[in-house]
């Protein structure tokens, strides 16, 4: 097996190649003036399995581009298979019509995927259950939900009530309970303004538990940190002191890191999905990592 890695997370690729005891192997990325990429696979690939790993967070178009042309650059070059570790898939929130006359952006990407041969993708937290179906390659798909319930259990799991930020959070809420043990889950209901993306945590939904001190808001993503924020300020109100979040993805985009840092939440825990630039970094997050479970899945095979 020889295992690539785009640009995008490095430092996930770095540690996934260390935990199948392999060394990454070499690729050219030559950046034009233009910004155009030209790909070169300087390694012969001839009948091997090969992994190429390219979340594809911001700068979204780029990665996705590198990814399509590492893949293409690997099929040319006669590899046998390519198992593609998207550990975030962007695009994905996009996954039907919402409003009259909008594209179905995951459908579209989709069909890119596949149109470059790639021959399995495996990926974390999609935003939904059914991601899975739309591809026509087997897909695998991976949840930190085992990782985040290793530190709530840490952090103490007495008076403790988890939460879904909205209400398409609900599956992996109640998959989170179970592992917990069933402990008890609620949901705060959430309203956003397709056209701002201005968000609104209306209510709780199901019942919170007399005495509950703290609580785990647990999602796969979080962007400009809004929800998280916002579903905070809600559960203070009722009477919740201490939170955590817990999301997949750092996407963190605009001021996120900022207004985490400023909010009610006591710590933000991540994982490494997607590569965090030290500018985003504050004090009160905390990164797990998915390369043990990503390299537990490929030396499975
Ligand atoms: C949406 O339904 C997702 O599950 C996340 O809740 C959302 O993408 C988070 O976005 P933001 O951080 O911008 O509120």
């Amino acid at each position: 097996m020889k295992i690539f890695s785009g640009s995008s997370n490095k430092p996930l690729a770095e540690k996934l190649a260390n935990h199948l005891n392999l060394q990454l192997s070499p690729i050219e990325i030559f950046v034009f003036p233009d910004g155009e990429r030209r790909i070169r696979i300087e390694t012969s690939v001839i009948e091997e399995d090969t992994v190429l790993v390219q979340p594809t967070a911001s700068p979204v178009d780029q990665n996705y581009m590198e990814l399509f042309f590492i893949a293409d650059g690997l099929k040319r070059s006669g590899a046998k298979s390519i198992t593609v570790v998207i550990p975030y898939l962007g695009y994905q929130r996009q996954d039907h019509v919402f409003r009259d006359g909008e594209a179905v952006s995951l459908e579209v990407i989709v069909n890119a995927l596949q149109s470059v041969k790639i021959d399995k993708v495996i990926a974390f937290d999609f935003h939904t259950v059914k991601t899975p179906e739309i591809f026509s390659i087997p897909v695998t798909h991976l949840s930190a939900l085992p990782l985040f319930a290793k530190s709530i259990r840490e952090i103490g799991i007495e008076n403790s009530v988890l939460v879904s930020p909205d209400m398409g959070g609900l599956r992996r809420i109640k998959i989170i309970s179970e592992i917990l043990g069933n402990i008890p889950w609620i949901a705060t209901v959430k309203d956003r303004d397709l056209a701002t993306g201005a968000i609104e945590i209306k209510n709780i939904e199901g019942e919170l538990p007399a005495n509950t001190k703290r609580a785990f808001i647990v999602d796969d993503m979080a962007s400009s940190g809004g929800t998280l924020i916002e579903s905070a300020k809600l559960l203070n109100k009722n009477g919740v002191d201490e939170v955590y979040a817990f999301v997949t993805h750092a996407i963190f985009s605009e001021n996120a890191p900022k207004l985490l840092e400023e909010s009610s939440i006591k710590k933000v825990f991540v994982t490494d999905t997607v590569f965090i630039p030290k500018e985003k970094v504050f004090s009160k997050l905390e990164v797990l990592s998915v390369a043990e479970m990503t390299a537990n899945e490929l030396s499975e095979k």
